[in-house]
């Protein structure tokens, strides 16, 4: 396996094998397996928690002064797995319909995956030590400017994703609350 894009691999690898569980689970009841059934609540609950993974344990290691519990690149690429693999899941928890706040959700999970891609890019056009820090050059004076305009598009880029994963976990748990409360305890 490619190392350089690791954890982009991995979630391949992953999302093919949740794929061919997804398609085992359609032939085997004829249908497309439905939000709030067994298969399909599993797979929303485990890709929501993988989602919650991605928005709270990467922010909590960049914060966290000590450090010793993995490096910054592990986090950043086990965010992007997390990242990648739940909102797999919680788009085959769909059923393939969209309506209302819970499909308004969906657009906002997969806007999020978007941004998270282009920030990405972004972030490794800086060059950086394995825990994530900055490397400034003593040459840097010759190619500043460029850098200075990445530094930029990084923080300008951090100032819409953050925003959005916000209102997207403010959507998802009125989707949950709203969904566990109608469509399964008081079905
Ligand atoms: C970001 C996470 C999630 C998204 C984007 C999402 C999205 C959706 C969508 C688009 C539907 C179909 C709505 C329709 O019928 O038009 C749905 C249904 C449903 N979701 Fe989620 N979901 C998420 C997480 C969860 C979680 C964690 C749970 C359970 C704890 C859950 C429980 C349900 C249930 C029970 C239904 C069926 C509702 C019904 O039958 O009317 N969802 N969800
Ligand atoms: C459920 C999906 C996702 C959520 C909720 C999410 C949320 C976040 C949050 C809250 C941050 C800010 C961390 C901080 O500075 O404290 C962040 C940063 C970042 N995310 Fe995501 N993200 C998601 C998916 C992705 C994906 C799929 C990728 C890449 C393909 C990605 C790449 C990045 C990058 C490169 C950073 C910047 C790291 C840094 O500047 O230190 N994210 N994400």
């Amino acid at each position: 396996m490619p190392t350089r894009n690791k954890e982009l691999w991995l979630s391949l690898l992953t999302a093919v094998i949740i794929t061919a569980i997804y398609i085992f689970v359609v032939n085997w009841y004829h249908a497309i397996p439905a939000a709030g059934d067994f298969f399909g609540h599993i797979i929303g609950v485990i890709g929501f928690l993988l989602m919650l993974m991605t928005e709270t344990l990467y922010s909590f290691r960049k914060r966290s002064r000590k450090g010793r519990w993995g490096s910054m690149q592990f986090w950043l690429q086990f965010h992007i797995f997390t990242g990648l693999v739940g909102p797999y899941m919680v788009l085959l928890h769909t059923s393939w319909k969209f309506n209302g706040l819970a499909g308004a959700t969906t657009l906002l999970t997969i806007i999020i995956v978007i941004s998270g891609f282009i920030g990405r890019y972004i972030y490794t056009r800086i060059p950086r030590s394995l825990d994530g820090i900055e490397i400034t050059d003593p040459g840097e004076a010759t190619h500043a400017a460029g850098l200075a305009r990445t530094r930029r598009m990084l923080s300008i880029w951090h100032a819409i994703h953050i925003p959005i994963g916000i209102a997207l976990f403010v959507a998802a748990f009125i989707h949950i609350g709203a969904a566990l409360t109608y469509a399964t305890l008081l079905r």
